[in-house]
C-alpha cells in the first residue's frame, strides 16, 4: 500500500501527504524584489502537496544573485508574500518560505554598494551569473565576509524569518544547499578560511549551526528545515569528503530537532547528480538526523515510492514534473499522463509557463 498519499507531521506542521513542492525560482518578482501578485495564484493552484517550498528568497539585498527574486525583509515583501501565504492556506494547503544568501555567486550589479559579493574567502566560483537582464557575465572573486560581517549575516537570517512568520507562513527552509552561501562555508573547495569557521568540518559547520540557532529562536525549531545537496556540483562545489562532512551536518542539527532535514541526491544523468560515482547518503542521513527526511531529486511516483518502502526518505519533494502539473499529487494518484515541462518559459516572463499548465480535465457533476 503506497504510503506516498498518507499524512504526516513535520514538527508543528501537519501535512496531507508525503509529496511537497520543491522550491523552485522563477524569477518574476517585481519593483522592490516584492513577489508578484500572479504567484498567489501560482502556488495555490500547487495547493494539492502536502507541503510548499518557496522560491529561494533572499534575506537581504546582499544576498540576491539572480534577477527579480523575491526577497523577505521589507514591509512590501512581506505583504506581497502574505497574499500567496493567504491564497495557500485557503486552498488546505502548507507554505514555508525558503530563506537564501547567495554568497559568492552574486555579482556587483544587485549588491547594495555595487562591490563585490561576500563570501567565505576570496575564491571564485567558475561558471557564469546572470545579470538583471537575464545576459550572463562570469562570476566574480569575492571577499571573504569578516568574523564580524558573519554575525551581522547570522541576523539578517533571523530577521527574514522572523518576517516570515509575519506573513503567516507555516515555517522556513534553511537553503543550505546548492552552492549557495551556507553551503560555500561548509564546503572545503570554497571555504579556506583559518578562524572559527574554516578548517575542520566543525568549524565549517559553525555558520549553518549559528543560522540555525538564530532562527530556532525567533520561530521555534518545529517550523525549520535546512536543505543540503551533499554531492552536488551546482556553482562550482566539490568538497573532498562528502560523506563525513554531511553525516557530521545531520547528526548537528539533530539536538535541535528541526520539522525536517531536506536532501538532493539524483541519480546520474540527472543535471543534479553528483560525479559519478558519488556515495548514496539519505539513509545515514536519515539516521544521523534522527528526524523526517525529505528526499528530492529526478523522482517519480515509483521511484518516490521506493524511497519510502527502503528506508530512504519519510517524505519527498518534487520540482520539474511539479512545476508542469499544478495537480500532480492527484495525478500521481490516478496514474494520469504528465504536462510537459516548457524550460523556456523557467525563470522569468509572465503567466505563460506558470499559471497557465493544464489541470487533468474533471467531470463535473
Ligand atoms: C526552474 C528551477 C528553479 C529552481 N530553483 C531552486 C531554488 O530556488 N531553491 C532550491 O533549493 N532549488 C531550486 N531548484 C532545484 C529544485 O528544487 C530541485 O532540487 C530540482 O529540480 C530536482 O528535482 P526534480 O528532479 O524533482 O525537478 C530549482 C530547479 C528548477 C528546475
Amino acid at each position: 500500500m503506497s504510503k506516498l498519499f498518507d499524512p504526516i507531521t513535520l514538527g508543528a506542521i501537519p501535512l496531507k501527504n508525503r509529496v511537497a513542492l520543491a522550491p523552485m525560482t522563477r524569477s518574476r518578482a517585481g519593483a522592490g524584489e516584492v513577489i508578484n501578485a500572479t504567484a498567489a495564484d501560482y502556488y495555490a493552484q500547487r495547493a494539492g502537496a502536502g507541503l510548499i517550498i518557496t522560491e529561494a528568497t533572499q534575506i537581504s539585498r546582499q544576498g540576491q544573485g539572480y534577477p527579480n527574486t523575491p526577497g523577505l525583509f521589507t514591509d512590501a515583501q512581506v505583504a506581497g508574500w502574505r497574499a500567496v501565504v493567504d491564497a495557500v492556506h485557503a486552498k488546505g494547503g502548507r507554505i514555508v518560505a525558503q530563506l537564501w544568501h547567495v554568497g559568492r555567486v552574486s555579482i556587483p550589479d544587485y549588491q547594495p554598494d555595487g562591490g563585490q559579493p561576500v563570501a567565505p574567502s576570496p575564491v571564485a566560483a567558475k561558471g557564469q551569473a546572470m545579470k538583471p537582464d537575464f545576459t550572463f557575465t562570469p562570476f566574480v572573486t569575492p571577499r571573504a565576509l569578516t568574523t564580524d560581517e558573519i554575525a551581522g549575516v547570522v541576523q539578517d537570517y533571523a530577521h527574514a524569518a522572523r518576517r516570515a512568520h509575519e506573513a503567516g507562513f507555516d515555517g522556513v527552509e534553511i537553503h543550505a544547499a546548492n552552492g549557495y552561501l551556507i553551503d560555500q562555508f561548509l564546503r572545503d573547495g570554497s571555504n579556506t578560511r583559518t578562524d572559527q569557521y574554516g578548517g575542520a568540518i566543525e568549524n565549517r559547520v559553525r555558520f549553518l549551526l549559528e543560522v540555525t540557532q538564530a532562527i530556532v529562536a525567533e520561530i521555534g525549531a518545529d517550523r525549520v528545515g535546512v536543505r543540503i545537496s551533499p554531492v552536488g556540483t551546482n556553482n562550482d562545489m566539490a568538497d573532498s569528503d562528502p560523506a563525513a562532512l554531511f553525516t557530521h551536518v545531520a547528526a548537528a542539527l539533530k539536538p535541535f530537532g528541526l520539522a525536517y532535514l531536506h536532501v538532493i541526491e539524483a541519480e546520474p544523468p540527472h543535471p543534479m547528480a553528483g560525479p559519478e560515482g558519488s556515495p548514496r547518503l539519505a539513509k545515514a542521513l536519515r539516521e544521523a538526523f534522527g528526524g523526517p527526511l525529505m528526499l528530492n531529486g529526478g523522482l517519480d511516483r515509483a521511484k518516490a515510492e521506493a524511497a519510502l518502502a527502503d528506508g530512504r526518505a519519510d517524505l519527498v519533494s518534487v520540482g520539474v514534473p511539479f512545476l508542469a502539473n499544478p495537480d500532480l499529487v492527484d495525478r500521481w494518484k490516478t496514474d494520469a499522463p504528465l504536462n510537459t515541462p516548457d524550460r523556456a518559459t523557467f525563470y522569468g516572463g509572465d503567466e505563460k509557463g506558470y499559471t497557465d499548465y493544464p489541470f487533468l480535465e474533471t467531470v463535473e457533476a
